[in-house]
């Protein structure tokens, strides 16, 4: 069926966490699309929301204290308005999670095989004979060798590499239409990485799956992602086609992303220059912008408005639906002639 409805749609979420010392704001007002067979990157510094944004989709924060509002539409429907069961039945069939840490995630008492074939069975009512040789398609589908022999192993006998494929198995078992990959290749080296990536992009390509890929990685954004969020203070802060955000970035914070990233936008010579300072408490971000204690572009904004007031999310100059958040009047010209000479010579002089 050919719908004009993304597959996802989340709108104005909030996760507020009450604690003994106040309530942190770990997600406030996020809104984005994502349509079936495509991939939306996250990214962002460590403690700006992406998990918890990312985990109330699978409804993880139901049971715990949370105060979680807004809507999350999976195909029109809103998750946030179901019952535990009914979030229960969708959780692993309509939408699974992929974590950075395989290990944790799984079960050590159980074989690897015992744990992909419970995901199967949890929504298909079958024998464990079926749902074994089901997994075994799965691990197979998913490269690790032997499967039949290898179904029987528990985690901690699989490789990283290994683990993370058994999880991609696991999370792919029920061919959700959502797929979130929390990190998924952090802990892996580069090789691994490089492999389980494609795996997941070959997958997505055969079961027309949406994937949120969750990163401080911009190379996998720029390899995997249609779409970019960048999230500060559990705030997107710029959103948009990944090119254009990797090309014409409007938000400081996005410069500092990219120039500790070098290889993204520049070929050899490029500088990586850290972003100073460290990222704020959710329990108490600054007032106004709350980048602005580490953004080096406050003077340029009229009656220290960085300081006083929170920026909206306003379209870029490259339009359609690149958005960002900052008070700067002319975020192109700052970022061509003073941040790209500093993170990218070789395009400057190129053009
Ligand atoms: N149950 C909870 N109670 C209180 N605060 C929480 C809880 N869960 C998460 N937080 C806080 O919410 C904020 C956002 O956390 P989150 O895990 O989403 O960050 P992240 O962007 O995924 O970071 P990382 O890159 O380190 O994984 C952090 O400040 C974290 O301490
Ligand atoms: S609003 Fe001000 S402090 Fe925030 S990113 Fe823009 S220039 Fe920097
Ligand atoms: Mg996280």
């Amino acid at each position: 069926m050919v719908t004009d409805t993304p597959l996802l749609s989340v709108r104005d979420l909030v996760v507020h966490f009450p604690t003994q010392d106040g309530i942190v704001k770990a997600t406030e007002g996020l809104t984005y699309d994502l349509d079936r067979g495509k991939t939306l990157g996250i990214v962002g510094e460590s403690g700006s929301g992406k998990s918890v944004s990312s985990s109330a989709i699978m409804g993880l924060h139901r049971g715990s204290n949370a105060q979680v509002s807004g809507e999350i539409l999976l195909d029109g429907v809103d998750l946030l308005t179901l019952s535990d069961e009914g979030m229960r039945k969708r959780r692993g069939r309509d939408v699974a999670m992929i974590f950075q840490d395989p290990l944790s995630a799984m079960h050590p008492y159980y074989t690897v095989g015992n744990q992909i074939a419970e995901a199967y069975r949890v929504h298909h009512d079958v024998s464990k004979k079926v749902a074994k040789k089901r997994a075994i398609e799965m691990l197979d589908r998913v490269g690790i060798p032997q499967p039949d022999v290898r179904v029987n192993d528990y985690p901690h006998q699989f490789s990283g590499g290994m683990r993370q494929r058994a999880m991609i198995a696991m999370g792919l078992i029920n061919d959700p239409a959502l797929i979130i990959a929390d990190e998924p290749t952090t802990a892996l080296d580069v090789t691994v990485q490089a492999q389980i990536l494609d795996l997941l992009q070959d997958l997505q390509r055969e079961f027309n799956s949406a994937i949120i890929i969750i990163t401080h990685d911009l190379g996998v954004v720029a390899e995997m992602a249609d779409d970019v969020l960048v999230m500060y203070a559990g705030r997107a802060v710029e959103y948009g086609p990944t090119k254009e955000i990797l090309t014409d970035p409007e938000m400081p914070y996005t410069w500092g992303l990219l120039s500790s990233v070098p290889d993204v936008s520049a070929p050899v010579d490029a500088k990586l220059i850290p972003i100073r300072g460290n990222p704020p408490s959710l329990l108490n971000p600054p007032p106004g912008c709350p980048f602005n204690p580490r953004c080096d572009h406050v003077d340029k904004v009229v009656d220290d408005l960085c300081r006083t007031l929170l920026p909206e999310l306003t379209p870029a100059r490259s339009g359609g639906n690149h958005v960002k958040r900052c008070h700067l009047a002319n975020p192109a010209r700052v970022y061509e002639q003073e941040i790209l000479p500093e993170i990218a010579p070789d395009l400057v002089e190129e053009d």
